[in-house]
Order: structure tokens, then C-alpha cells, then sequence
């Protein structure tokens, strides 16, 4: 979703110049800013953000006027698989950040992260003061990165802005999470795991939705702060699978329901308020479109994804589920 965010600022802002760090990690593709490659407004460095000696020589290098920390473990599978890399990078990661833009005095800082800090949410839904209770690894490798961001804004005044995001979907997105990888599986001919009845809610933004909402919180939002970016589309698992077959060409003979992911959040919500009304966001793409460009893009796209798919994913992917 990095990717997503570069190219986007890119276009819309001729005077932006971008550092893109990135480890290069299994969901990491360099071919995602193939196009923006050779744009002189655009360096990419390889780097881990847990390696505080490379971060502090890279921010002496460069003078930076903001840093957005995209980078993260994400896919909650996984955390449950194996919980260490998430601690690393969510929690080490982000310390190892706030440290470089405590000392380079960078202006500003925005730590991208998740609904999922507030835990399920049974009934209404959770604002920017609710209460941390994550259930998952990721999600507590997350609300302890969010922990760190609030407690530098407070003891040091690092002007960092900690965002809560719905789930994100759209091009270029790793085909591990619910939508990227059942559109990859129905375009290869596979079927898709429906996790238990297949009855959770998620919130669910468009990538370009959500970029935008990060270049508002990034240019106008206020340092310390939190903002939730939701979007209101509130769908059962079912019904988006039952979508993606319909734009797939598929029937429901290539879904498979499969055991339940442990500890699994049954609903999330996010109040969204704070953003549209103080900072004037608000989405513009709708969930069936959203959905139905992103299935064009995996359609017009079935090499990237065969490529990203390949390796050691596959062997934890079929590992994981038994599926080849
Ligand atoms: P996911 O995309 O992993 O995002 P998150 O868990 O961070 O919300 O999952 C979205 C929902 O889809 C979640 O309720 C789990 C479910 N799901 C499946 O049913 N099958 C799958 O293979 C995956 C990856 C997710």
C-alpha cells in the first residue's frame, strides 16, 4: 500500500521529493514503482527499520520534512504462525523511527496504523479515544507501536500523528489478505477459504481513499493527534466473496469453508468523524467500484501476481491451508 501512497503523491504534488525505504520483505515487490523508477523526484533505499545505526546516517544524509511509516507486518495469519518479526518490526521498528525523527528534528511523522488496536467491536463503533484491546499478535504489535508514537509526542513532543485505518484493499496489494487473494485464487481456477461462517465485518477503503485521507492528516492534521479513516461500508465476509465470484465468473462451488482463525474479531467499526469534519475527508470511491477496479487490475495483472505468489510464499501458503 506504500506503493499506492508514493505514486499518488507523486502525481499530485510537483514539488514533492520521496525516499521510499523498504526492506524488501516476501510482500515487497520492487516491479510495484516500476513506473516511477527513473522519476527524479523518487530514491528508493533498501533498509530495515529496526537498524537504528542505517536510519540515523540515513537522516543525517537527507533532510526530511516528513517521514509516513508505512512499513509493517500486517497479515494477522501470519502473526498467529509466528509472532517475532511482528514485534520486530511494529514495535522495534517504529522506537527505531521515533528515535531518528526525535534526534533529526523532522517536522513531522505519521505512523499508518489499524482498527484492529481497538479489538471487536460487538455493537457501534469505536472513536479515536476508545480503549486499546487488541486480540491478535499483529494487532498488539500495532497498539504497541501506536503506545510508542503517543508516549514520544508526550515526553519528547515528537510530532507524530497515529492514524486508525478500516482495511485497505486495491491494486498492487500482497494476494494474502481476504481480497487480493481470493481475486488471484477465482482467476487461477482455485478455490477460496472462508474463515468459519463467514459472518465477520470488516470496514473496508479504497487505496486511493485512503492516500488521500493520509495526505490531509500529513499536510493538515494536528501533531499528537490520532484520526481514525473510515469509511461507513460495513460488509459480511460472505457477501464480498459473493461479489468477487460475480466478477470472477465464478459460482459458489469454489468457496470452501475452512476452520476458523483462531481468536478471530468478529466486527469492526470505526467513527470517523474527527476527520471528515476537522479535516474535511471524506471517501469517494464507492465499495462496488472500489471492488470492481480492483478485480479488473488482478484481471490485467495475473503475472504480477503468479511472480509475488511464487517461492517461499507458496510454501506457507500451502503449508497453511493445504491447497496447492
Ligand atoms: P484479512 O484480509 O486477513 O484482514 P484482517 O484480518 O486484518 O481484517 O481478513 C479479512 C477478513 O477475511 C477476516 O475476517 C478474515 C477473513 N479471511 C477469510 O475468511 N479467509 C482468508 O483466506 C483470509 C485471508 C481472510
Amino acid at each position: 500500500m506504500g506503493s499506492n501512497f508514493i505514486r499518488f503523491q507523486l502525481a499530485k504534488d510537483p514539488d514533492v521529493q520521496i525516499v521510499n525505504l523498504d526492506a524488501l520483505t516476501y510482500a515487497a515487490n520492487l516491479g510495484n514503482l516500476a513506473d516511477v523508477e527513473t522519476n527524479p523526484r523518487y530514491t528508493f533505499v533498501k533498509g530495515d527499520i529496526t537498524d537504528r545505526v542505517f536510519l540515523d546516517k540515513l537522516f543525517a544524509e537527507e533532510t526530511f520534512d516528513a517521514v509516513v511509516n508505512y512499513a509493517a507486518e500486517t497479515h494477522v495469519d501470519r502473526s498467529i504462525h509466528d509472532a517475532e518479526v511482528f514485534l520486530r518490526t511494529n514495535v522495534m521498528g517504529v522506537h527505531a523511527i521515533l528515535e531518528a525523527v526525535r534526534t533529526h528534528k523532522v517536522p513531522r511523522m505519521v505512523q499508518v496504523s489499524t482498527d484492529e488496536v481497538f479489538g471487536h467491536v460487538e455493537e457501534g463503533e469505536t472513536d479515536e479515544r476508545s480503549p486499546f484491546a487488541p486480540r491478535s499478535p499483529y494487532s498488539a504489535s500495532k497498539a504497541a507501536g501506536d503506545h510508542l508514537c503517543h508516549a514520544y509526542a508526550v515526553t519528547y513532543g515528537v510530532p507524530v500523528i497515529v492514524t486508525h485505518s478500516c482495511n485497505f484493499y486495491g491494486p498492487y496489494q500482497f494476494p494474502e489478505k481476504l481480497i487480493p487473494l481470493f481475486t488471484a485464487n477465482l482467476l487461477d481456477g482455485k478455490t477460496v477459504p472462508v474463515y468459519g461462517d463467514g459472518q465477520q465485518v470488516r470496514e473496508w477503503i479504497f487505496t486511493e481513499d485512503h492516500c488521500r485521507a493520509i495526505d490531509i492528516i500529513l499536510r493538515n492534521g494536528n501533531p499528537g493527534e490520532v484520526y481514525n479513516i473510515g469509511t461507513g461500508y460495513r460488509v459480511p465476509n460472505l457477501e464480498i466473496t459473493k461479489q468477487l465470484l460475480d466478477l470472477c465468473g465464478c459460482d459458489e462451488s469454489a468457496i470452501e469453508y475452512v476452520a476458523d482463525r483462531p481468536g478471530h474479531d468478529r466486527r469492526y467499526a470505526l467513527d470517523s468523524h474527527k476527520l471528515r469534519t476537522e479535516l474535511g475527508w471524506a471517501p469517494q470511491v464507492s465499495f462496488e467500484e472500489g471492488l470492481r477496479r480492483t478485480v479488473e487490475w488482478y484481471k490485467a495483472n495475473q503475472s504480477w501476481c503468479d511472480q509475488v505468489r511464487s517461492g517461499a510464499y507458496r510454501e506457507y501458503y500451502e503449508k497453511q491451508y493445504g491447497v496447492k
